[in-house]
């Protein structure tokens, strides 16, 4: 028989990967994060409620559909969620990732999402909800504080905890200090949970977290361990 070479070729067949879409409301460092680690999964497009959100240049530089829904434009939430739920649902997404979405999603939208969508919130859950959370840390005199991603079900800020990575407060330590400290991590377990959610090692079941094929040490909470 006449011999031969098999040339193998690393094929990342992108049919079989999960479709996420990203929603933002601003800066966007958080979807970046995700971007940047270079996920074994699709990114279907990234969607705003600001037609000014600075992330939205940032995706269509590297070609990443985008899309506003203003939510200004409504004049109640029920009809901003149908809209935001309509053009989310154009692109079939497996998963939906909040990363600094700044709206109050109806009780309807997060159900119909249950289990598919997350969000990443600057503190350790399921203290500090809501907003200027460093701030209030620091008042209320914690020494640590953090950030944590979660399932998202109806209420703000609140749902099952996937993962939460903590930062320690040093006496002194000033606000914006605290608030680089909080978002280096943000950046660093954000990207982590959604591959963790794409490759179905975590999911929520009976309103519960399970996890898959993750180090027990490591299990939902990351500081400083981080496995892959
Ligand atoms: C982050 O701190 C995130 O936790 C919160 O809003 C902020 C968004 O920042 N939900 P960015 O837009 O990802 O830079």
């Amino acid at each position: 028989m006449a011999g031969f070479t098999l040339l193998t070729t690393k094929i990342t067949d992108e049919s079989k990967m999960k479709k996420i879409v990203i929603l933002i409301s601003g800066r966007g460092s958080n979807m970046e994060a995700i971007l940047n680690a270079n996920l074994p999964v699709a990114i279907a497009a990234v969607i705003s409620n600001e037609p000014d959100a600075k992330g939205l240049a940032t995706a269509q530089a590297r070609n990443i559909p985008t899309a506003v829904v203003p939510h200004r434009a409504f004049t109640n939430r029920e009809d901003f969620d149908g809209v935001l739920a309509m053009e989310i649902n154009r692109y079939q997404p497996d998963f939906i990732v909040l990363a600094g979405f700044m709206r109050v999603l109806t009780e309807e939208f997060a159900e119909r999402y249950s289990g598919r969508m997350i969000n990443i919130h600057p503190s350790l859950l399921p203290s500090f909800p809501g907003l200027h959370t460093h701030q209030r840390a620091l008042e209320a005199g914690v020494r640590v504080h953090g950030c944590t991603v979660h399932f998202v079900t109806p209420g703000v800020d609140i749902g099952p905890i996937i993962v939460q990575a903590v930062v320690p407060v040093p006496a002194g330590v000033d606000e914006d200090t605290l608030a680089t400290r909080v978002l280096a991590e943000e950046h660093r377990i954000y990207p982590q949970a959604v591959r963790w959610l794409c490759e179905g090692r975590v999911q929520l079941v009976d309103g519960a977290v399970v996890y898959d094929r993750i180090a027990p040490a490591c299990g939902g909470v990351i500081s400083p361990a981080l496995d892959e």
